[in-house]
């Protein structure tokens, strides 16, 4: 071998030896990217589970301020029970579970025949009269009570037109 040959062979194996290097770095860098991508999208991932298990709150908001048992109480309950359901204290009841998740009948009966009897919420008496609110339709006598089912209460059962239509045909 010449020592032209030896030293152009010596050049290119040192830029054999420099490009492996060179690739070497490309390669760590690019694993770092990959691991740092990797990483970003798992906490995107996580991010979008967390906001995937918040949604049925959110959702059941809207749906309540999209009720359409809410104009329904807005204008014929809120008066007396007032917006929060607390009522007015010695004149009107707070809206209480008792009623509200009770027996379907019973409730739909308070609102289309009326309440006289002496009750008690939060440890206080009333002995008060709701009058009847005849004028009321099927539709809307069910509406708003599944709205303050909702909103009040924690049943989840729903009262038909049907039921609200053998209540009101009813003397009970
Ligand atoms: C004019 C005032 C007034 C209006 C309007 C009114 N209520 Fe009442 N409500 C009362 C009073 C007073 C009582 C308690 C009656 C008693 O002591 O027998 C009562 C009792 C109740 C009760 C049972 C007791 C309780 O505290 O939970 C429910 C349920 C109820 N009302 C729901 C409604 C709904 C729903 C509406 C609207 C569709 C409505 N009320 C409209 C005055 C009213």
């Amino acid at each position: 071998m010449n020592l032209f040959l030896k030293s152009s062979l010596n050049r290119f194996n040192k830029l054999i030896q420099a490009d492996k290097k060179i690739m070497l770095y490309a390669a760590i860098v690019s694993s770092v990217l990959l691991s740092a991508c990797g990483g970003k999208s798992t906490t995107d991932q996580q991010k979008n589970e967390a906001v995937a298990e918040k949604p049925p709150v959110i959702e059941q908001q809207t749906e309540l301020s999209e009720h359409p048992g809410l104009p329904v109480y807005n204008q014929h309950c809120l008066p007396c029970h007032q917006a929060d359901g607390n009522g007015v204290p010695g004149m009107f009841p707070p809206l209480d579970k008792k009623w509200i998740d009770g027996d379907d009948a019973a409730l739909i009966s308070i609102v289309v025949h009326g309440m006289d009897e002496e009750i008690e919420v939060n440890g206080e008496i009333y002995n008060t009269i709701m009058a009847p609110l005849p004028h009321l339709k099927d539709q809307e006598v069910a509406d708003v009570l599944n709205y303050i089912r909702l909103k009040f209460g924690t049943s989840q059962e729903k009262i038909s037109t049907e039921q609200v239509k053998t209540v009101r045909n009813s003397d009970v």
